[in-house]
């Protein structure tokens, strides 16, 4: 452990599973620390590592230089943070939210004099404290220099995108938005091939070729999405809207919720009615809106 003395104070209010992690990657990199948790006795080993575990928010919030929440949602958010208390302190919220409640928390934090910054953590705990972690933080820019040295306590890559709170929950829910589809995949997946009698063993194999596609697909798509440009010489829209329709059928047959792949079917059926069924898979993005286009990507150029 490094000598706590050099270190900033930290306080975590929240000790769930990531909370709990966050709290042990400070005390591992030797912070002095606090923890709060709106339920008593959910602190597991923290307090004999040495941390204080404070009576009520108000106390925690008084403990730390720095303040890292990371709670349920915004609304727990809300319903714990104090409005004062906050001198030379810097509020770091890692909790789960829309950009549009990272916006209006700054603005709450703003009206209160309170320096604030976002964040969004993009790995799961055990990542937390490795090589592996990833966190995308958004906000004032003195804001995430308060907090810069303490947060390397969390490992991996820690990256202040940009002024707006908003933005690291906005590469939140579309990465979210990309995992809750898979993970929606995945399970359909399964339960399509145990209702026509395939071992999980069996398909398992061949599921993680069709899952290693994403990796080489992503930056395809992005580099297509950036110059406008949709070449249909792999695959194309009008052939993967005949797959969905297939697909529906075979899940149907079997009493399977289709909802999933229904919605992927009208995404396709509208980009074929705009004239883009010859194109390649990317023109599924402007087509996903359901009642309006969507609004072309910002290029980096
Ligand atoms: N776990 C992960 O791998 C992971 C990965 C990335 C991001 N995150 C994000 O990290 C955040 C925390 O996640 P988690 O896994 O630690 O567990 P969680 O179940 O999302 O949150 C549990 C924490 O929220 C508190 N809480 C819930 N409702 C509350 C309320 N109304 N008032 C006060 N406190 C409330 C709980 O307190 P009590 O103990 O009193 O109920 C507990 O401290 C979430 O936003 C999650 O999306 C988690």
């Amino acid at each position: 452990m490094t000598n706590s003395s050099t270190r900033a104070s930290v306080s975590v209010l929240g000790l769930g599973p990531m909370g709990r992690a966050l709290a042990s990657a400070f005390l591992t990199a030797g912070h002095p620390l606090t923890v709060w948790n709106r339920t008593p006795g959910r602190a597991g080993d923290l307090p004999e590592r040495g941390a204080t575990v404070a009576s009520s928010a108000e106390d925690a919030v008084r403990a730390g230089e720095v303040v890292v929440v990371c709670l349920l949602d915004y609304d727990a958010v809300r319903a714990v943070l104090p409005a004062t208390g906050w001198a030379g302190r810097t509020l770091v919220n890692l909790s789960s939210g829309e950009p549009a409640q990272a916006r209006a928390l700054a603005g709450w934090a703003a009206g209160w004099g309170i320096r604030y910054l976002d964040g969004a953590i993009l790995t799961p705990t055990p990542a937390i404290g490795t090589p592996a972690a990833a966190v995308l933080y958004s906000g004032a820019r003195d804001a995430y220099d308060a907090v810069r040295e303490a947060m390397t306590a969390l490992g991996g890559t820690g990256r202040h995108l940009d002024a707006d709170p908003g933005r690291a929950a906005a590469y939140e829910v579309a990465l979210l938005d990309l995992f809750a589809t898979s993970v929606h995949g995945a399970a359909h997946a399964f339960a399509l091939a145990s209702a026509e009698g395939v071992a999980p063993g069996d398909l398992a194999p061949f599921a993680v070729g069709i899952s290693d596609l994403l990796s080489e697909m992503i930056p395809r798509w992005a580099e297509q999405l950036r110059t406008g440009r949709f070449p249909g010489e792999r695959s194309t829209v009008a052939s993967a809207g005949a797959t969905l329709t297939r697909l529906v059928q075979a899940a149907s047959a079997h009493g399977l919720d289709t909802g999933a792949l229904a919605a992927a079917k009208r995404t396709a059926d509208r980009a074929v009615a705009a004239g883009h069924g010859r194109d390649g898979l990317a023109r599924l993005v402007a087509a996903t809106a359901a009642t309006r286009g969507v609004p072309a990507p910002p290029s980096r150029d």
